[in-house]
């Protein structure tokens, strides 16, 4: 289609015709009127249905069989569906998960692959917000060849616990680095005319009864951290859906939230487009009043569907007020509208795996963290004799995380295991290893070496096997999943005392993580060097390999702090880690439990600071294999804060710097506050300048009584370095006082 607008343009040049449009709609169909405003198109449409089509777009179903319920007609097999009204040219909605590539549940398409991506927190790692851009547009497309218009995509909600088995589809612990890369990833995502959401509204940032899990927070904190992800999320990508939480929020379910819904997202921040459900969220009729706009897997729970009769019975008899309807329905017609759903169907054609791929290597190997190396054992040069690669199925695959996001990947045969459970958890406990083999990989980098391969299972071989190398290579692995959350952060199957046993049959011991999040590292002192590959994606290996061999110089930063225990989290103890919950969502038999964020807007690098504790990595680390210098640093306040600086590449090979801006100190109080960064790609001795203007909520604090942002007069001090621990240059400025609507 795209091709096709481009040669009706070239051919108004060549001719000096007007520019042809695709037919305008004939009168019966003004909507179609492609020159309209999605607004003006939504008005028109919505004044042509009928009551039961208006109300058939407010519920979907999960988009195959459930246990013989018989799949929607029309679905092609996926997540959630919602049927088209084809008398009016209104498309159906085939939703599709998610925001790594796209899930095929249940392989309910045989045979159907696609392209998984690394996972959210390599993304977030690289600090490029074009990786994100470039990793949504390739699942965006994949999803439009494979015909779907919706992606249920755009996770961000903030690492505040570690744990969080979901870590791994999400963008880290800050909201200016998760917001900038979630709206990249959302925008590439629909320039592919698909529709993606961002979700899940808000603080559902535990998997551990993530039904019943109540967040209780203050509103200043929730504006200027989680919520403040989403908004910067919704600015950049203009998502066309949101898609609401299955936790409660201060008492109120994510679902049914009236001031988060109503009063926030389209009151405050004048969100145009729809409110969609997780799937079986939905908990009352009502929920319509307190601004959801549709209910997703209406049929999961015997007791929902909640918004098919029932919403047309509260409707009439006032318990929804009557307007909503409309607006319901028009929130869905503008956001499809805008996406360009109508003019641009999904045409079911082929997939370039290959070229998909390679968006996907990139995305890893621009992730991929350098976390420790000593004595500069990285990179290997090509010419060592004996390797030994040891654990993590290295011979096999890439590691990836459970859940609705999982990929089947393209590629090739790949090792799927079940670590068992019933119902949803079966479901989410597929352990998948990605067709992307780290010790083919390593073995094409060095030819003329002897490489030999230990499992892992037992550190007496593996130790005999690392005095006879050269070097080590050992791979460790968490997995982590949707539905659940890690009880701690050590690596799991005893591959710490692994790690431990090896590195002292071999001091030139490189340990490579694929977690899901951060890990304890008792073995650290021991280990020569480690590297954070994260989950890597269908081409891991070779990204893996690449990095470790120098092909790339590493140039990924931490998204989020890897502590040195979980005392230094605000929540030691995982509320709620002594409950027993069902699978599905359903309120009522278990009661809410609360997980108190008494660290306010203060998450991962913030707390650590404002509690002075030293974590095994700050939130930013990351090394090189070359150096940087940074130089010139000038601050300019009065009514914004903008900050200049030279970044050198003071090494002998090209690199790629990620100097961070923070506030450091804010009227002579201090704190810790990312408020820029920039990727800066260097060749040996070149420099580069650099100036960056934060946003100023990101200098602000937010008024709850005024619903204002506030910045205050005064003095600010801000830091330029490579990580939230790291004080390269300083500088102060005096900003004057503003006020900022929310
Ligand atoms: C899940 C997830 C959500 C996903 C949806 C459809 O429970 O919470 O992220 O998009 O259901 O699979």
């Amino acid at each position: 289609m795209r091709a096709l607008t481009i040669c009706l343009l070239l051919a108004s040049v060549c001719t000096g015709a007007a520019i042809v449009r695709p037919a305008a709609a004939g009168q019966d169909k003004p909507w179609l009127n492609s020159a309209l405003s999605a607004d003006e198109r939504a008005d028109l449409l919505l004044k042509d249905m009928t009551p039961s089509e208006k109300l058939s777009l407010l519920r979907g179903r999960i988009g195959f069989s459930l246990e013989g319920t018989g799949a929607p007609h029309g679905a092609i097999g996926s997540a959630g569906f919602v049927p088209g009204i084809p008398r009016l040219g209104i498309p159906s909605l085939q939703e599709t998960d998610a925001g790594l590539g796209i899930a095929n549940p249940l392989g309910v398409r045989p045979g159907d692959v696609a392209t998984p991506l690394p996972s959210g927190l390599a993304t977030a790692a690289s600090f490029d917000p074009s990786v994100a851009y470039d990793g949504g547009a390739m699942i965006g497309r994949q999803a439009w060849r494979k015909g779907f218009n919706v992606l249920l995509a755009g996770g961000v909600n903030l690492a505040r616990d570690p744990r969080n088995g979901r870590n791994f589809e999400y963008f880290g612990e800050d909201p200016l680095l998760a917001g900038t890369m979630d709206g990249e990833a959302i925008r590439g995502i629909q320039d592919q005319h698909v529709i993606s959401t961002v979700k899940h509204f808000v603080l559902n940032d535990q998997e551990t009864g993530r039904y019943y899990a109540n967040a209780v927070i203050g509103e200043a904190a929730m504006r200027e951290s989680d919520l403040l992800a989403f908004e910067i999320a919704i600015e950049r990508g203009r998502p066309g859906s949101v898609m609401c939480s299955y936790n409660l929020i201060n008492g109120s379910y994510g679902c049914g939230n009236a001031h988060l819904l109503n009063d926030v997202l389209k009151g405050d921040w004048h969100f145009p487009g729809w409110v969609m459900s997780d799937w079986g969220a939905v908990h009352d009729v009502r929920d319509a009043a307190g601004g959801l706009d549709q209910e997703s897997a209406g049929d999961m729970r015997p007791e929902a569907g909640f918004f098919g009769k029932r919403l047309d019975a509260a409707l009439a008899d006032g318990t929804v007020p009557a307007a909503r309807l409309n607006d319901m329905v028009r929130r869905i017609l503008r956001s499809m509208f805008a996406v360009g759903l109508f003019e641009h169907p999904p045409v079911v054609s082929p997939v370039n795996y290959e070229a998909d791929s390679a968006i996907a290597q990139r995305a890893a190997e621009e992730g991929i963290v350098l976390l420790k190396n000593s004595n500069r054992l990285l990179p290997l040069t090509g010419r060592e004799k004996r390797i030994a690669i040891i654990g993590g199925f290295a011979e096999n695959g890439v590691l990836s995380g459970g859940g609705s996001s999982q990929v089947l990947p393209a590629g090739g045969p790949y090792i799927a295991n079940s670590l068992g459970g019933k119902g949803l958890a079966a479901i989410f406990r597929k352990v998948i290893y990605d067709p992307s083999s780290p010790a083919k990989a390593i073995g094409d980098h060095a030819p003329n070496a002897e490489l030999r391969f230990a499992d892992g299972r037992y550190p007496s071989e593996a130790v005999k096997l690392a005095a006879w190398a050269d070097v080590v290579i050992v791979f460790a692995e968490q997995w982590m999943g949707e539905g659940l959350d890690a009880p701690d952060l050590t690596l799991p199957s005893g591959q710490d005392a692994l790690i431990a046993a090896v590195t002292q049959g071999n001091p030139k011991t490189i340990v490579v993580l694929e977690t899901g999040g951060p890990v304890l590292m008792p073995w650290l002192a021991q280990a020569a060097a480690v590297v954070e590959a994260w989950y890597p994606g269908v081409k891991g290996g070779e990204a893996i390999a690449n990095v470790l061999f120098g092909a790339v110089n590493p140039s990924g930063h931490l998204p989020m702090t890897f502590p040195a225990d979980l005392k230094q989290n605000p929540r030691p103890i995982l509320p709620g880690s002594d409950g027993v919950f069902p699978d599905l969502p359903g309120g009522g038999a278990v009661k809410p439990f609360d997980v108190v964020y008494s660290e306010g807007s203060d998450v991962g690098y913030r707390g650590i600071a404002k509690r002075s504790l030293v974590p095994l990595f700050p939130f930013g680390y990351g090394l090189s294999y070359t150096t940087f210098g940074l130089t010139n640093l000038m601050v300019t306040g009065g009514q914004s804060l903008t900050v200049d600086f030279d970044v050198t590449n003071t090494g002998t090979v090209a690199g790629k710097a990620v100097p961070q801006v923070y506030l450091i100190a804010k009227t002579g109080a201090p704190v810790s506050r990312l408020i820029g960064f920039s990727k800066v790609a260097l060749e040996a001795g070149q420099t580069r300048h650099v100036r960056l203007t934060a946003d100023p909520r990101l200098v602000a604090d937010f008024d709850a009584q005024t619903k204002n942002w506030r910045v205050q007069d005064g003095s600010y001090e801000i830091m330029v370095g490579y990580s939230a621990g790291d004080v390269a240059l300083k500088a102060r400025t005096s900003l004057t006082a503003r006020t900022l609507a929310p």
